[in-house]
């Protein structure tokens, strides 16, 4: 294991100001999001999506590095060349989701557990000779009544770390992922309590199965109230709890945290990263940084709908959203940009 290039590459996916921009949606979710559009869900059209992203012109200002799917990290752009070319020549580093989907946990309703570990090894060898750099897993914990359970939170935790002492072996940096999830009436402490079990487990395992804490990116939630929850609480107290919440739990040698926006508006997500870093970002021992998939990229879609004549729109919009995500890393993001 290469220890010094883990390090730098994951201190690379957080410098600089810079962010995740996710664009890993397995084909069936990616053809939900289309079909919502009307826009037809077929490989031709999930490719010319995944085009007009990366050849954004300078997206590479803002963001360091991408989260590709199996299929898209094999595609092309309409004139033949390499994904991976592109990203290369914007200086945006390579990554890959390699979990295969979160699936029923046996008798655990309303639970998952993600899968992906079999096999694991060589996929990572293939991703990594391709040119990857980076990887992600994604677990899911919903909350409930009587759920998360304790057997769901320490089996992803166990599936989590196995994974990234694996990316760690190829010389992939892992960034772990443990969503809980928004959907619900739970309240903001609830979230909090959850999170906060979550992420002592996920650690305890990480530290079990020898990952470099150094090596690697945490992939977090914010603690936020469930989506039919009828107190919503202000910006300023969530980016307080957020950060509580991941000061008592997330060890100071992890270089960097960057959030998933799990469903908030582009907007919220911008503002609630923006007011944690403009807070507390000389107290943190990690860097506050986003990988965001829907906060950046459902305004973009949402112009494109599948039309080649709004592809130069489509790409103004995603080049806003990383830059105010990349302004908030610095607590530089107003509302008013949102105008501009
Ligand atoms: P969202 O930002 O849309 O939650 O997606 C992040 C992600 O990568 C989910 O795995």
């Amino acid at each position: 294991m290469n220890t010094q290039n883990l390090i730098d590459t994951a201190s690379k996916l957080v410098a600089d100001d810079k962010g995740l921009l996710a664009m890993d949606e397995s084909n069936p979710t990616c053809n939900k999001r289309f079909a919502k559009l009307d826009i037809p869900q077929t490989v031709e059209a999930r490719r010319a999506y995944r085009e007009l992203i990366i050849t954004t012109p300078g997206l590479g200002e803002s963001i360091s590095g991408v989260i590709l799917y199996d299929e898209t990290i094999r595609q092309q752009k309409k004139d033949g060349s390499p994904f991976l070319k592109v990203l290369g020549d914007a200086g945006i580093i390579p990554g890959i989701k390699v979990d295969t989907g979160a699936k029923d946990l046996a008798a655990h309703p309303g639970e998952k557990i993600t899968e992906g570990l079999d096999g694991l090894r060589d996929r990572l060898k293939e991703y990594c000779q391709m040119g990857a750099r980076f990887a992600k897993w994604r677990a899911v914990i919903a909350v409930g009544e009587g759920i998360p359970t304790r057997s769901c939170i320490e089996a992803n935790a166990h599936a989590l770390a196995r994974y990234a002492a694996l990316c760690q072996e190829a010389g992939l940096v892992p960034i772990v992922e443990p969503e809980v999830l928004m959907e619900g009436d739970h309240t903001l402490e609830r979230c909090r309590q959850v999170t906060e079990e979550v992420l002592r487990n996920v650690f305890i395992q990480i530290n079990c199965q020898r990952v470099l804490l150094e090596g690697m990116i945490l992939k977090p939630n914010m603690v936020l109230p469930g989506l039919a929850c009828p107190t919503q609480e202000s910006v300023d107290e969530v980016a307080k709890i957020t950060v509580k919440s991941l000061w008592r739990t997330v060890p100071a040698a992890v270089p960097g945290i960057a959030f998933l926006s799990g469903g908030q508006s582009a907007e919220l997500a911008s503002a609630r990263l923006n007011l944690m870093n403009l807070r507390f970002k000389s107290q943190l021992p990690w860097a506050l940084s986003f990988s965001f998939a829907r906060a950046i990229q459902q305004p973009a879609l949402e112009i494109w709908r599948g039309e080649e004549s709004n592809v130069e729109g489509a790409q103004q919009a995603l080049l806003h959203r990383a830059r105010y995500n990349r302004a908030a890393r610095r607590g530089e993001y107003t509302a008013s940009m949102e105008k501009t």
